[in-house]
């Protein structure tokens, strides 16, 4: 028997293969960059390959190549994962092969080559764990799965000694073959030199007309080697996204996992089915969330706070005993015991200050808000500064865009907006000042000062005429 000579294990490169059309997707995006939990599937599946500090990893790409390369350079994976275009899709064996000079050019070969989906991101560190280490003692491991539908996936023959006999595509297996209930998922580890040595002599002598990938196993097995299968953890872990329906499946399988972590660690949660929350989010044990709300990308949510029902917030934080609800947040900061909502926009750079409010029908946008200040009702705040214990009448708005340019509000501690008022920017309300209702403010306003009043006189006349 020949030896894959592996141990001990010196390096990983890993190939993930991405060229595929992804036609049943039947969608402009490539089917690796269909979004999993708010991120390209395919951005979901490399911290797993990176938490096995692999020497280097490969993307294969064909279909939507250049999508792929721009979403990997605009990730944090920019520097770290290389490409091989695979300009004709010939099969699997051939998508590996394409990638033989690439492995081969970044300081020698590495000792072994791990090769996944870029459409199965479920599988988790631990069973990749597991395809690398047992692959030291053989020439190869195969990830297997005994799937409730095995429709469409290789079968796996196993020898008494449980290692693989064979792997037969379902379009070429014979009826008895086809009954065989484990098949391949389609991950391998490979001794490196083994496998560039074995995809040079395959033929796509297959119903599909195809260079198999899966035909290295039965060369290294003929070769006397030994191809170890090691079984999957879950089916998800091994599920080939290929279809809407799979991605909402996928989907709903990550949002449940999610779920249950952040239910076990203490937050409490009334309807776990219709709150998505993405991986990055972090929540404190005893913060409550409600149905139907949505949080994406890096929210933070501290103890006490509740969100929803209702909620779409993205990349904000909350203060203990903060309540947001029917609100829609974007990078912003709601600080402890404030409350959001019902019916609040906080778009970018809202700052709301210890126990603010911000009530219904209120949009704030690059607006910091002070401790004890309150927007309640129907108001807009754009570029806007308030101090502590502010007080904004109902139907008051910041008139920050002068067409051209955008200008500051600053209004200090302790003033009250009446009802209705104006603030043309730039202008500044000093210190404990007051408008009545209706006053439409075009001037700084000294401290402790009241104004009343609409000045909408006529500035300009329209050519040609008299005016007044
Ligand atoms: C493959 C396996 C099958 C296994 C199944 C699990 C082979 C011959 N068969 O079949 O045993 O049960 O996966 O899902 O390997 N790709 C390329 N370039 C190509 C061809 C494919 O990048 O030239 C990529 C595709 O984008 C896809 C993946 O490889 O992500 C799998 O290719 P596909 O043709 O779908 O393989 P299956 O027929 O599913």
């Amino acid at each position: 028997m020949q030896t894959a000579g592996m141990s001990p294990k010196t390096s990983l490169a890993v190939v993930i293969l991405a060229a595929g059309e992804g036609k049943r997707m039947k969608s402009s995006t490539p089917k690796v960059l269909q979004p999993l939990m708010g991120k390209p599937m395919l951005l979901r599946l490399l911290p797993t390959v990176f938490s096995l500090n692999p020497k280097q990893v490969i993307v294969v790409v064909g279909h939507g190549g250049d999508q792929v390369r721009e979403a990997i350079a605009n990730s944090a994976y920019s520097e770290r994962v290389s490409f091989v275009e695979q300009t004709e899709q010939l099969g699997t064996g051939h998508a590996v092969l394409v990638t033989k000079e690439a492995i081969a050019s970044d300081g020698g070969q590495p000792s072994s080559v791990l090769v996944l989906y870029g459409d199965n991101p479920l599988i988790t560190a631990e069973t990749l764990g597991n395809l690398v280490d047992g692959q030291v003692s053989c020439a190869a491991t195969v990830l297997t799965v005994i799937p409730a539908d095995r429709k469409g996936y290789g079968r796996i023959a196993r020898s008494a000694d449980g290692s693989l006999l064979k792997i037969v595509e379902e379009k070429d297996a014979s009826p008895d073959e086809l009954e065989i209930t484990e098949v391949n998922a389609g991950s391998y580890c490979f001794d490196a030199s083994l496998l560039f040595e074995n995809l040079e002599k395959l033929t796509p002598k297959n119903v599909q007309g195809e260079y198999y990938l899966t035909d290295v196993a039965e060369l290294l097995i003929e070769q006397g080697n030994k191809v170890q299968p090691v079984q999957a953890g879950s089916e998800y872990e091994t599920m080939g996204i290929d279809s809407k329906d799979k991605l909402a499946t996928a989907n709903a399988y990550l949002r449940d996992q999610i779920n249950l972590g952040l239910m076990r660690d203490g937050v409490l949660m009334l309807d776990p089915a219709t709150c998505w929350i993405e991986p990055e989010v972090r929540i404190d044990a005893d913060a409550t969330i409600l149905p139907g709300t949505m949080l994406h990308g890096e929210c933070v949510i501290a103890a006490a706070a509740t969100i929803g029902p209702s909620v779409v917030m993205r990349d904000s934080r909350v203060g203990p005993g903060a309540t947001v609800q029917f609100a829609v947040v974007r990078d912003s900061t709601i600080g402890p015991n404030a409350t959001v909502g019902p019916f609040s926009s906080l778009r970018e750079g809202s700052v709301i200050g210890d126990t603010g409010k911000i009530g219904s029908f209120v949009e704030t946008k690059k607006t910091v808000i002070g401790a004890n200040s309150k927007i309640p009702h129907l108001s807009y705040f754009g570029d806007a500064t308030l101090g502590d214990n502010v007080n904004i009448g109902a139907g008051s708005i910041t008139c920050n865009y002068d067409g051209k340019r955008k200008h500051k509000t600053l209004i200090d501690n302790d003033v009250f907006v009446g009802s209705d008022t104006m603030l043309v920017a730039p202008v500044h309300l000093g210190a404990g000042s007051k408008t009545g209702a209706g006053s439409v403010v075009t001037r700084d306003i000294d401290a402790g000062s009241l104004v009343v009043g609409a000045p909408a006189k006529q500035l300009r006349k329209p050519a040609g005429t008299q005016g007044e």
